[in-house]
């Protein structure tokens, strides 16, 4: 009997505890403790258990009675107080989407870094510019023709004595003269990174885009390390197989002044479908105008530098092979093209 008796109990709170709402509670309580109940039962029966074990009987099922039902009116208390019954602490959660640096800001850094790692120094400077800055102290005066390759966006300010209007800086060059003037007397060695600013739009180009424009000046200094600094580059940042060739062009404010091609990736210099004649442009380079020198207050008899400059998302899509068809996309915030990088 007593065993019957606490197997009932232990049965009754394994159900309790199953028990997911008041409902499925209720009828446990009406299967014990109903008239027909197991526990009402019982109790009637006690009578006919002889004496020497009816007290202990009565003060056991007296004592499962108490149980069960503080187990019913916790159980149903939970039940009351919680919305959800189960989690499954199992099921992998759903992780929040989050962004990462944008192409370009991530090709500005690599760019960045390369030179570093040989000792240029990042400088920015002023984006709303004198044209002195940007153009006339690097050799082109106000009615130079050349000028006319920088569609330049002029701001509209009265016009400084010396430093004329304002301007957006067409290129990173803008930073030359400013490096020579903060740092006083060489060395100079300055990786300028920047927005740039020109008047056109199409498939190839946009208003605001970003350059980087190296400039190295001291003692002694070649087209030779010009040379070996754009290897260098051309290594580190494409890929140890690829070389960079020098072809001779025409800028103010270098002389001599170069285009700077680098070798196809595919076909090595060869000449394939994809370039054409085995090299691709990457910008212009060269060593710097003795004017410019004079302009940063730096004796051109004493000190020689070299100058390069190009934009850094045509050097990134020709790192990374893109073939994106409209440069416009780069600043779409399209997801579709930004979460590739
Ligand atoms: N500033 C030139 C441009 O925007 C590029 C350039 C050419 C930069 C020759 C240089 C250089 O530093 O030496 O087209």
């Amino acid at each position: 009997m007593k065993e019957t008796l606490i197997n009932l109990k232990n049965q009754a709170i394994a159900q309790i505890g199953d028990t997911s709402t008041q409902e499925e509670l209720e009828t446990i309580r009406q299967e014990m403790f109903g008239r027909s109940g197991k526990i009402t039962k019982i109790t009637r029966e006690l009578k006919n258990v002889n004496k020497e074990e009816r007290k202990e009987i009565g003060i056991l099922l007296n004592d499962i009675k108490n149980t069960l039902q503080n187990v019913i009116s916790t159980k149903s208390n939970n039940l009351k107080n919680s919305t959800r019954t189960w989690f499954d602490v199992t099921i992998p959660g759903k992780k929040p989407k989050i962004g990462h640096l944008h192409l370009v800001t991530q090709a500005i850094d690599e760019i960045s870094k390369t030179f570093e790692n040989v000792g240029f120094v990042r400088a920015r400077y002023p984006e709303v510019e004198w044209d002195w800055f940007a153009f006339e102290s690097l050799n082109m005066p106000s009615d130079h023709a050349a000028r006319d390759e920088w569609e330049t966006f002029f701001v509209d300010t009265p016009k400084h004595p010396k430093f004329g209007s304002m301007v957006l800086t067409p290129h990173t060059s803008s930073g030359q003269v400013r490096e020579m003037m903060r740092v006083g007397s060489p060395p100079i060695r300055m990786i300028n990174i920047a927005k740039c600013y020109r008047r056109q739009i199409d498939v190839s180009h946009y208003p605001m885009f970003h350059q980087f424009e190296g400039l190295v000046i001291d003692k002694g200094i070649s087209i030779v390390n010009l040379k070996g600094t754009l290897d260098y580059f051309a290594k580190n940042f494409f890929g140890e197989n690829r070389k960079t060739r020098l072809r001779p062009y025409n800028f103010q404010f270098t002389e001599p002044s170069f285009e700077v091609d680098i070798s196809c990736d595919i076909c090595s210099g060869n000449g394939c479908k994809l370039c054409k004649e085995g090299w691709l442009e990457l910008g212009g380079a060269g060593m710097v105008h003795p004017d410019v020198l004079k302009a940063g207050k730096i004796d051109p008899k004493v000190y020689t530098g070299f100058a390069f400059g190009w934009g850094v998302e045509r050097t990134f899509m020709m790192k990374a092979g893109l073939n994106i068809p409209d440069i416009r996309l780069m600043y779409s915030s399209d997801l579709r093209i930004l979460t590739q990088y």
